[in-house]
């Protein structure tokens, strides 16, 4: 069986930078006509021209005759100005603004302390209809891992949607049953993005056999519940859910590690994922919208033309792939994917 698609995009993407960019690009590019970078660099990406200089870079380490375009993203900090907006929106190239508050994930540092201290910001993005996409995790110490993003919702990003009524806001990455009711309920101009680990893992995948570290990303995954209600909302049709992999590449070394860093690297299988999970929820005839329409729709961004292709035959990614003088572990390393890309 054989399914063809709109071209899909990533809404959420992490494509770092020098020998990794290079390595993990092009696993992208060969399925998705654009995506949503995120800016957590070291140092990060807070301004505009440091946006920009990133964007070429990208485009530099594409392979010949790729057509791929990435979409800019700058980090908000405390000290993110109004003026930045301004220029990011004047820029073309910056479509959003991303929240992680200090502490939550990967180089998240510089992150917002208090989301108060960015209500000047907040509100110009408002003005610009600029995207703001949120980390929805508190990281007060004595909340429970488990319940960082419930408690999000009612502590920052609630009453932030209510303070700026006309902002944009991708609750990014949603784990748990709470936030898929909190978008499904919210007002207009509230979406969310899904990976597929948060589908197709509950949090029994950390532990299965043993401690696996590249099943371990963040938000953590949680409970079968959870996991259910993220797949209906992903496979319900609603435009307010789109994909977005998270695909969050980090060496071998780092993740097998006796402090090992979040992320899944599923850029390798980034569409043929959601195809198996889409075909285990019975709607296969609901990814075209999820993958290729909802999010550019958001986003105000045209359709893309072209197509891709997929053929429920079974592969097996390899154990890992080669970054500069480093090792990468794909999502599913070693294991059977049920669907392949044949023609992009
Ligand atoms: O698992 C994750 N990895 N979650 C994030 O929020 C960041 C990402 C990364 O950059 O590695
Ligand atoms: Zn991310």
């Amino acid at each position: 069986m054989k399914l063809t698609l709109r071209r899909p995009d990533d809404w959420h993407l992490h494509l770092r930078d020098g020998d990794m960019l290079a390595a993990v690009l092009p696993h992208t590019a060969a399925r998705f006509a654009r995506a949503i970078v995120m800016p957590n660099l070291a140092p990060p990406v807070t301004t505009t021209a440091a946006a920009l200089a990133y964007r070429e870079r990208i485009l530099a380490a594409l392979p010949a005759g790729s057509d791929f375009e990435p979409l800019m993203t700058l980090y908000l900090t405390d000290n993110t100005l109004a003026e930045e907006i301004h220029r990011a929106a004047a820029s073309g190239a910056v479509f959003g603004v991303k929240l992680y508050p200090a502490g939550a994930t990967t180089n998240s540092d510089s992150g917002v302390t208090h989301l108060r201290h960015c209500d000047a910001v907040l509100a110009a993005m408002e003005e610009a209809g600029m995207v703001l996409q949120v980390h929805g995790e508190v990281t007060a110490p004595g909340i429970d891992v488990f319940d960082r993003e419930r408690v999000f919702i009612e502590r920052v990003l609630a009453p932030a949607v209510e303070r700026f009524p006309q902002l944009k806001v991708v609750f990014e990455h949603v784990t748990t049953a709470d936030a898929v009711e909190f978008v499904r309920g919210a007002r207009d101009g509230i979406a969310a993005t899904v990976t597929p680990q948060h589908m197709l893992l509950n949090r029994n995948a950390l532990f299965a056999g043993g401690l696996r570290p590249h099943h371990y990303c963040l938000p953590v995954l949680k409970a079968e519940r959870h996991r259910e209600a993220v797949l209906a909302a992903a496979t319900s049709g609603s435009a307010r859910f789109f994909l977005g992999t998270d695909s969050a590449p980090h060496t071998r070394g780092s993740k097998e590690s006796s402090c090992g860093c979040a992320g899944i690297y599923s850029a390798p299988v980034g569409i043929e994922i959601y195809a198996e999970a889409f075909e285990q929820a019975g709607a296969l005839d609901r990814l075209e919208a999820f993958a290729s329409e909802h999010g550019a729709r958001f986003y105000g961004l045209p359709l893309n033309d072209t197509t891709i292709t997929l053929e429920r035959r079974d592969w097996m990614p390899p154990a890992e792939y080669a970054a500069g003088a480093d090792t990468l572990v794909p999502f599913r390393a070693g294991e059977t994917v049920r669907w392949q890309l044949v023609a992009a």
